[in-house]
């Protein structure tokens, strides 16, 4: 085929030849950093290399990527449109390894998936089995509180995440996957251990709460002004694990996932259900107890939740059918 009947196609690729991978990652990385430094730093290579990587794209493209403005670099327009670029470039390829692997009936790619920190007790016990069947699936499970998670999920971060209370203003659909009943716990030594108490008869009680932001938080207020309950509330606490150490060593009472709670610390012989009558609480570093309180549990559910606007990856759809086969086998408890 001569040269005139060259497709627009080839004469495209052609002109993409002129460009190398390198040349790419070099700029992704500093109209990222807006940094020469700190992208070649990520990079792992030296300062002269980016800027030379990034002279060459710009002379094959033909036009300016960068300017600088003081000490500080930024993108000019073209740059901006070759940052989106990437970017489409990148999640086009993402779309092409996905498929290769389902031609040969291997799932691969990335799987972001965001979980609630009360969550971490258990999605690590389920995202485990699912790597081990999917190896070519690269996992990121990230842990933060709901409010951190909800605005990952209006921005488009993640693939899936997994939360008590999916927020209603963002489009989305979800699977139920387990129980999470809240209780609430008290140092073992609490003279509720062992006895059927109305949550008023701990109304002169030091409460200790989650931080704002925090999705049991969030339940636990919301069920107390239901119940007219007016907490005496010592001190808010950035973590579950902070929670439970505060409150085996006496500084008050909580609401927490029963999950977080049944996971470590707990004294077994101090749950209510286990307690013989008249046996006597422990204290000390397995000092904590679930009272039996009226109106508690709270009954919640976690669910996984995707955004239903945006395409979802195989590797995303197949994590979701392997927990919601989990929930149909083991039912949700
Ligand atoms: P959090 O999680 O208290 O860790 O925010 C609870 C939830 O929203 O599921």
């Amino acid at each position: 085929m001569n040269k005139h009947h060259a497709s627009h196609q080839q004469l495209q690729l052609r002109h993409l030849q002129r460009i190398t991978p390198q040349q790419l990652r070099a700029f992704e990385a500093t109209a990222r950093r807006l940094s020469v430094t700190r992208a070649a730093e990520e990079l792992h290579v030296t300062q002269p290399t980016v800027s030379v990587q990034l002279r060459e794209l710009a002379s094959a493209i033909g036009e300016p990527l960068l300017e600088t403005q003081g000490r500080r670099i930024r993108l000019t327009q073209t740059g901006e449109l070759l940052q989106q670029t990437i970017g489409e470039l990148t999640a086009c390829w993402q779309r092409f390894e996905s498929r290769v692997g389902q031609v040969h009936g291997l799932v691969s790619g990335r799987l972001r998936v965001a979980a609630v920190t009360t969550a971490e007790y258990f999605v690590p016990d389920l995202v485990g089995p699912f790597a081990a069947a999917h190896p070519g699936v690269d996992i990121e499970l990230l842990v933060e509180n709901r409010d951190r998670v909800v605005e990952r999920l209006q921005r488009g971060q993640d693939d899936l995440a997994v939360m008590m209370l999916p927020p209603t203003s963002i489009p989305l659909d979800s699977v139920m996957i387990l129980n999470n009943p809240l209780v609430v716990i008290a140092p073992a030594d609490h003279p509720a251990v062992g006895k059927r108490i109305r949550l008023s008869s701990l109304a002169n009680d030091r409460w200790l709460m989650r931080e704002s932001g925090s999705g049991t938080r969030q339940v636990a207020l919301a069920h107390f002004a239901d119940l007219g309950f007016e907490p005496r509330i010592a001190m808010s606490l950035g973590s579950n694990e902070a929670i439970k150490h505060a409150v085996a060593s006496g500084l008050g009472v909580a609401v927490l996932s029963e999950l977080a709670v049944t996971s470590g610390l707990l004294d077994k012989r101090a749950r209510p259900t286990k307690r013989a009558k008249g046996e006597k609480s422990t204290r000390g570093s397995h000092g904590l107890a679930i009272l039996d309180v009226s109106h508690f549990p709270i009954r919640r559910q976690w669910s996984i939740v995707w955004r239903k606007d945006q395409p979802q990856s195989v590797a995303a759809q197949r994590f979701v059918s392997y927990l919601t086969q989990l929930h149909e086998r083991d039912g949700i408890r």
